[in-house]
């Protein structure tokens, strides 16, 4: 784990720290504004977004409640396979809460609208999306998404909660993986 290997490891920081903070403090004053009287459920999706998660739940301005969904679409590879598994279940009732999904990336989309297909059976009274990233081209079904921090090239990228054989994640900033580590 030496810090010149993980260089040589990246092609392109895409989205830096400072800007992936200024952005959540963003995405967080206009959730406070849409929330405004409701109770609000983050419901983080593992194990990608627990980064996202912890910085974006404490820009937000009182009181919410947290819970964790894993699920798998990718196993140890770069492509999503539309198949998923959920690996961890909520511990929260759906029923009348408002959900507000906490994502990593939007890539495809499948994984995403497997999952609100799942919570539309689940009784909750509102359920709406948050992803830090998203690849527009990559979009094989359409996801709607109501808050969204960038938008990025078809590239895999890491860090920043997002990893590549459950490496990089610790990494701040989001980069391109190099090609020559996956292929
Ligand atoms: P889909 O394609 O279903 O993908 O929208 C959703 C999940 O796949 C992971 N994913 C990535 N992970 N770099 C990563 O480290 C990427 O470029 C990437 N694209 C997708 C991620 O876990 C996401 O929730
Ligand atoms: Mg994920």
């Amino acid at each position: 784990m030496r810090a010149a290997d993980v260089q040589s490891e990246i092609t392109e920081v895409l989205v830096t720290e400072e800007q992936i903070l200024a952005k959540l403090e963003e995405v967080a004053a206009q959730v406070a504004v849409d929330y405004a009287g409701k109770e609000l459920l983050l419901v983080g999706v593992l194990k990608g977004a627990v980064m996202v998660m912890a910085d974006f739940s404490r820009a937000l301005p009182g009181e919410v409640t947290m819970d964790w969904m894993a699920v798998s679409s990718y196993g140890t590879g770069t492509r999503s396979s539309g198949v998923v598994q959920i690996r961890k279940d909520l511990d929260t009732d759906l029923h009348d809460k408002h959900v507000l999904i906490v994502e990593d990336i939007i890539d495809s989309g499948l994984t995403l609208s497997w999952l609100l297909t799942n919570f539309a059976s689940r009784g909750a009274a509102s359920v709406e999306v948050f992803a830090l990233l998203r690849k527009p081209d990559a979009a094989k079904v359409h996801v709607d998404c109501r808050y969204v921090g960038f938008e990025i090239p078809n590239e895999f990228v890491v860090g920043y909660g997002l990893d590549y054989a459950e490496k990089y994640r610790n990494l701040r900033d989001v980069a391109i993986l190099a090609p020559h580590v996956y292929s």
